[in-house]
């Protein structure tokens, strides 16, 4: 176990669906009988070049396909739990894009039952806790947000909150205002993507239409410095998946990410994940990546841990007990 890996750390930004290996992908191919063309899955792992956020979706909403059964998502999650976990994660919160598969014909209670499923073997076996988000897609239409809401109420769904997703440029959050306010009023937290490939008023409109209390991504912050001294005195937490940014290519590569900007203004940073099996990275590999090219010191790995508890909605005393842990670590370090 490397160091960075046993730093205590909370992911706030990793979807469940992409952390769908490609082995888990032909494993559930076969089992349901999917014919796929692909040999192997290293056949599959080499069609992950992208040029931009599009055509990652394209390719991440397909593999989706073989996510059908109640046991698949249960999989699918256990997997996640056991991987992450091995990277330090202690707790995670994370976003499921129900739209996504109600409209193959796949249940919401069957997706949100297969989830609780894979993360409560997750937590009696080795602890690890998790919450779902659920994300509306933003490239779809607000109707069928609204009708999932009330599909996931209906169903009194174990979810702590709710999220927007998918392709940001061409779909203005504040189309999404109207769910999120009853999203709001059912007494669920709200987040949402903004600033990946959108600019600073991506993130301006989300946080002003939607009452979000994290941006994801937000790295587009940087190009407008009274938005960052903004997001930094009000203490909004950023999730930042820098791995996911490269590979996306929302920055030429890791050496230009904005990450020491934000920090060095004092930004909530937290790093994460965001889809790990398509980007080559979990948290862990994350944090390893951003150390090694920021050469950043181990006190400033325990600030980004930190960062990620604090923006979590775990409660007051988990806080302070993965706070604990954290500073321990660091005080481990220096010895
Ligand atoms: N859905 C899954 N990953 C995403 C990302 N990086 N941005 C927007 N939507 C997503
Ligand atoms: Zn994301």
């Amino acid at each position: 176990m490397t160091r960075i890996q046993e730093l205590p750390k909370v992911e706030l930004h990793v979807h469940i669906e992409g952390t769908l290996e490609p082995e888990l992908v032909l494993e559930l191919a076969r089992d349901a009988g999917i014919d796929l063309p692909y040999r192997d899955a290293e056949s599959l792992r080499g069609r992950y070049v992208f040029s931009n956020l599009q055509s990652f979706l394209d390719i991440y909403y397909e593999n989706m396909a073989v996510l059908r059964r109640r046991h698949d998502f249960g999989r699918l999650a256990y997997e996640y739990a056991r991987r992450a976990h091995a990277g330090g994660v202690v707790h995670a919160e994370v976003f499921f894009d129900p739209q996504a598969h109600r409209i193959r014909g796949v249940p919401v209670t069957d997706v949100v039952s297969g989830l609780t499923d894979g993360f409560d073997r997750a937590r009696s076996e080795f602890g690890f806790t998790a919450e779902l988000i659920a994300c509306f897609l933003r490239d779809r239409p607000v109707a069928e947000a609204i009708a999932t809401l009330d599909e996931l109420t209906a169903c009194e769904a174990p979810i702590l909150g709710v999220g927007l997703d998918s392709a940001e440029v061409g779909y203005p959050a504040s189309l999404f205002a109207e769910v999120f306010d009853r999203a709001g009023a059912l007494g669920l937290r709200r987040v949402a993507h903004a600033g990946e490939e959108g600019g600073p008023e991506s993130i301006r409109m989300a946080m002003d239409t939607l009452a979000v209390e994290r941006v994801d991504h937000g790295i587009r912050s940087v190009d407008d410095p009274a938005l960052v001294a903004e997001l930094a005195a009000d203490s909004v937490p950023l999730t930042v998946c820098p791995l996911s940014n490269v590979r996306l290519q929302a920055v030429t590569d890791l050496a230009s990410h904005p990450l020491p900007d934000l920090l060095a203004a004092g930004a909530h940073v937290t790093i994460n994940s965001d889809d790990p099996a398509y980007f080559g990275g979990y948290a862990d590999d994350n944090f390893a990546a951003v150390a090694e090219t920021f050469d950043l010191d181990d006190a400033t790995l325990a600030r980004l841990a930190h960062n990620s508890v604090s923006a979590s909605f775990l409660s007051a005393e988990r806080k302070e007990q993965v706070h604990a842990r954290i500073d321990h670590w660091l005080e481990a370090a220096a010895d």
